[in-house]
Formats: C-alpha cells, structure tokens, sequence
C-alpha cells in the first residue's frame, strides 16, 4: 500500500460511513470483521490544545487524542473529510484502540453493523454529551472524563487509548 502525500486516516475496505441511526454519519461494516482486525488507523497533523482552539471551526468534531494535551486533526476544511472515521460512541461497543491511532476490533463484527466505540476509551477532555447508542446499557449521558469509572476501566482493559492507559496505571 502506497500512502497518498495528503493528510489522511485509513479506514478498512471492509467499512464504509454511512447515515447512522445513532448520529450524523457512522462507519458500517460491509464485510465481517474479526475480533482483533484493524478497522481504521487515524491520521492528521500533530496539535496541541491551542492550536485545536484556534482551529475549532474547521476541526469541528474531527479530532483524536493521542496525548495529554496533544490531538490529531485536519487544518483544512477539505481535510476533514478524510481525516474523519466517522465512529460514534455506543456504550455497548464493538472497536477499541491498540496503542493510540490504531482502531481494532474487540469482538467479532457482522455486515452492516455499525462499528462503534465507547469514547471512555479515547477522551480526557471535558465535555458532556446525551448518548443516543440505544443500547439497554446506556449511561445516558457521556462525559469526557468518563476513563475514571471503574466499572468501564475493567470493562475496556486492554483496548483504552494508550495515554488514558497510563493514567489508569498510576
Ligand atoms: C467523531 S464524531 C462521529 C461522527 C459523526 N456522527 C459525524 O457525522 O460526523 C463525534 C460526534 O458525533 C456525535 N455522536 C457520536 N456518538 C454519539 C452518541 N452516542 N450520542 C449522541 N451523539 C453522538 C457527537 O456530536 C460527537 O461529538
Ligand atoms: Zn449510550
């Protein structure tokens, strides 16, 4: 596979973003994937929280964490579309992450399920979200400190963000 020289994530041929009953646009598998297999690894320029501010209304909800205070993101408007994975949160997920940008998945996925991930995993930001996942689990509301639930940390052991982690380790 040769990397376009554009600012890109990639997303499984196995995928494909679509309308989503949970919100906006979602990433569906339209070809089964297997428990561990990678389903999107995210790309974007390296930026602090600064820079995120300032370029807030282009990055819009495109970034990803990576680490204390540092994100991945677009920084042109027609750089969003193909930096975004279009993964939703479900408190009931089917993804979570290997390391910091690398998406697997954490059990097996049928066709046209929505591969979905429980943001737990990847944010410690501060922000409060009503989830619409529709699952019977559903904590209703979504916070980006969400990582300190305890319950969560052992339910997601092994596929948090690599940065979120170490904090739980400490
Ligand atoms: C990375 S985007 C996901 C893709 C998004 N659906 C789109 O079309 O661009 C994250 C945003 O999607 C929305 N979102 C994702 N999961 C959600 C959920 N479970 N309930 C409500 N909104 C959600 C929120 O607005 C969130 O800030
Ligand atoms: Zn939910």
């Amino acid at each position: 596979m040769v990397n376009k020289l554009e600012v890109s994530s990639y997303l499984s041929p196995k995928t494909k973003s679509e309308k989503s009953s949970v919100e906006g646009q979602g990433l569906f598998a339209i070809k089964a994937v297997k428990k561990g297999e990678i389903v999107a690894i995210k790309g974007g320029y390296i930026v602090d929280g600064k820079t995120l501010k300032k370029f807030e209304s282009i990055i819009g909800d495109s970034e990803l964490q990576v680490a204390e205070n540092f994100f991945l993101a677009p920084l042109q408007k027609s750089e969003k579309r193909k930096v975004m994975m279009f993964l939703n949160h479900s408190c009931n997920p089917n993804v979570g992450v290997q390391g910091n940008i690398v998406f697997v998945a954490i059990r097996d996925i049928r066709p046209k399920e929505e591969l979905t991930i429980d943001y737990a995993m990847i944010d410690d930001v501060s922000y409060r979200m009503k989830c619409s996942c529709h699952g019977k689990n559903c904590r209703r509301f979504i916070t980006g400190k969400d990582w300190k639930n305890k319950k969560l940390q052992k339910k997601y052991k092994g596929y948090f963000s690599a940065f979120i982690a170490a904090k739980i380790k400490t």
